[in-house]
């Protein structure tokens, strides 16, 4: 597995094998790697000859005052992992590398980045979206694997890579989750015990609306969000930053029941933000 540090040294490497007529499937991350991470790596070992993977702690989706500075790092854990999935290199910039003294440029991704997680983040999806154009010209994949844990990030992103035409396509791969619901988050490791505990609540409210909206018993949307923010509420530890039934695409907010829907939320578990969602499609 070769480890990559310099955008131009990666621009090689990618275009060799692409004259050598190979495909490359491409996974952007900040490391602290669990098993949500390394489904998505397989996936992409599976469907391409090469796979990359980037490790990079994005500075620019970070707002002011969030983790930037203390988001989780497992360096030797991340190494061994990629490497027992047969990754055939690693991409680790540093932050001067990605952003030099004087960086100006940025991608701007308009009224979607500024919905849901954009709302309280707002200047986050204009970050992810300048580093997913970085990465994407310095490692130019054939394909790219996002999760659907992070719902909006893929309708960003997906929309991006169409309005500016980038010719790579992009694969969303299932949310992968702990035995109690939780999904896998490199920020599950803030939880305390008793937080940690808590945290179950929000695949709990996710599955509860998806069997009120399955049931066909509520036609409002506002009705079965405030069923779901009840629930949430009974959780002593639990603030709720939103939650939206949306459409898969747009993520406009839906106010008659209607499939394919997204039900997604934001809530604080003591200080930790965690996000998740759930498709609810007809049978
Ligand atoms: P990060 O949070 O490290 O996530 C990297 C990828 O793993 C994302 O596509 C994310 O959706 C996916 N992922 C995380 N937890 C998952 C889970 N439980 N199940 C399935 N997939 C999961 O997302 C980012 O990094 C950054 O914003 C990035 C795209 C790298 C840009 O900096």
């Amino acid at each position: 597995m070769q480890v990559i540090t310099t955008g131009k040294e990666m621009q090689a490497f990618s275009r060799k094998i692409r004259t050598e007529g190979k495909s490359i499937g491409f996974v952007p991350t900040m490391g602290a790697l669990h098993e949500g991470h390394l489904s998505i790596v397989s996936r992409s070992v599976e469907e391409n000859d090469i796979t990359l993977v980037s490790i990079f702690i994005n500075p620019t989706q970070f707002g002011p005052n969030e983790d930037f500075n203390k988001y989780p790092k497992d360096h030797k854990g991340d190494m061994e992992k990629l490497l027992s999935l047969n990754v055939d290199a690693v991409f680790l910039p540093d932050v001067a590398e990605m952003y030099p003294q004087g960086y100006s440029t940025f991608v701007y991704v308009g009224g979607i980045g500024g919905i849901l997680c954009g709302a309280s983040r707002p200047d986050h999806f204009n970050g992810v979206a300048t580093v997913v154009t970085k990465l994407f010209n310095t490692v130019m994949p054939d394909r790219a694997y996002f999760g659907q844990k992070d719902y909006q990030q893929t309708v960003v992103i997906s929309k991006m890579v169409r309005e500016l035409c980038f010719d790579i396509d992009i694969v969303v791969c299932p949310v992968v989750r702990e035995a109690d619901g939780l999904a896998m988050s490199s920020r599950n490791a803030y939880l305390n015990e008793e937080e940690r505990k808590a945290a179950s609540i929000l695949s709990k409210a996710l599955e509860y609306g998806k069997e009120l909206i399955m049931s066909g018993r509520e036609q409002q949307t506002s009705l079965i969000k405030s069923k779901i923010t009840a629930l949430i509420q009974s959780e002593p530890l639990a603030s709720i930053d939103y939650v939206e039934i949306v459409g898969p695409q747009y993520l406009e907010v839906v106010k008659e029941v209607k499939t394919p829907a997204v039900i997604v939320l934001a809530v604080k578990i003591g200080n930790t933000r965690l996000i998740d969602n759930i498709i609810v499609e007809s049978n």
